[in-house]
């Protein structure tokens, strides 16, 4: 594997090949966490947040930390210079005369790529506004493997906000790639997909694709659910937000439809489209993914330092 040095702004930046290895190195990890607690050291990380997050950047910083780095950054751009008035080029290249690798969250779509292309630094897309989140992906995806053993032939729900959720077109693109992967797209017809990942990621790779607004009708069918939280912050107003934010919410009797071994997945924040009960089934897999986000960051972390 050489990602030495790369970036990593959008799910296609790595083959199947490199994400597979990456998986690996994660899977090493997580069997003997120990071993790695040093190979960072001297290495610092820069995570810089200009929207809101627990997971990505705690999770990032984890890693960093239990890598045996160190992590300097802002969750609160305000706090920085960016409050000023200076452009992502400015920063970056300002973070890189201290940093060895930056993760940047940004609500314009894009962002991440401007920094990329201002630096050698390798930088990480931690979410670009209603656009990607490539490193949430890894963990979605290392999060099926470890449970499936692959991804191949897999039916895949995606259900709530897929206009806005950036999460789920960075999943979509990624899971394209594999050989019988097909979707159901479930939302309300206000919030279906772009015509961008329609068009482009899914007729273009010859995807299979049913899109309902019907949650229980495809329930049965489906290896995995991906469910998401309806995007509020990406709201012209809030009146739509209101109407739309309770259309899914799985509870213990949707789930009742589903597959003994169905996976229920979420990148979290969760706020109501999943019922609290749901959390003690087997089949609710959203706290485990979220702790995979630390080990899939740590792989990736040594990857893109080359350690
Ligand atoms: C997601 C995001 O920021 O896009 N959260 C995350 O990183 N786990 C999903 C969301 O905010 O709904």
């Amino acid at each position: 594997m050489d990602l030495k040095g790369r970036s990593l702004l959008e799910p296609l930046d790595f083959s199947v090949e490199e994400t597979e290895s990456l998986f690996a190195l994660a899977g090493r990890v997580m069997d003997a966490p120990r071993d790695f607690c040093e190979v960072c050291r001297g290495r610092l990380l820069a995570t810089l947040f200009y929207e809101p997050s627990t997971r990505t950047r705690f999770s990032f910083e984890a890693a960093m930390l239990r890598l045996g780095g160190q992590v300097i950054g802002f969750s609160e751009p305000g706090s920085s210079s960016v409050a000023k008035g200076e452009s992502i080029a400015d920063t970056i290249r300002t973070v890189a005369c201290y940093a060895d690798i930056a993760v940047i969250r940004h609500p314009k779509e894009g962002a991440p790529r401007v920094a990329a292309m201002s630096t050698d630094m390798p930088v990480i897309n931690a979410g670009d506004g209603g656009h990607q989140h490539p490193t949430q992906t890894l963990t979605d995806l290392l999060t099926i493997k470890r449970a499936r053993g692959g991804f191949d032939d897999l039916t895949v729900g995606v259900c709530g906000d897929l206009k806005f959720g950036r999460t789920v077109h960075s999943l979509i693109k990624a899971l394209s790639r594999y050989e019988g992967v097909r979707f159901a797209l479930i939302a309300p017809e206000e919030l279906r997909v772009p015509e961008y990942v329609r068009k482009e990621v899914l007729e273009k790779s010859g995807t299979p694709f049913a899109e309902t607004e019907d949650l229980a009708e495809a329930m049965p069918s489906l290896d995995v659910l991906y469910m998401t939280r309806v995007q509020r912050e990406r709201f012209f107003n809030e009146e739509d937000y209101i109407r739309l934010k309770d259309s899914y919410i799985l509870d213990a009797e949707k789930l009742r439809l589903a597959r003994a071994d169905m996976m229920v997945l979420h990148p979290l924040p969760r706020v109501n489209e999943i019922a609290v009960e749901v959390d003690a089934d087997p089949r609710a897999f959203y706290f485990k993914q979220a702790k995979n986000g630390m080990y899939m960051r740590m792989a990736l972390i040594m990857a893109l330092l080359g350690v």
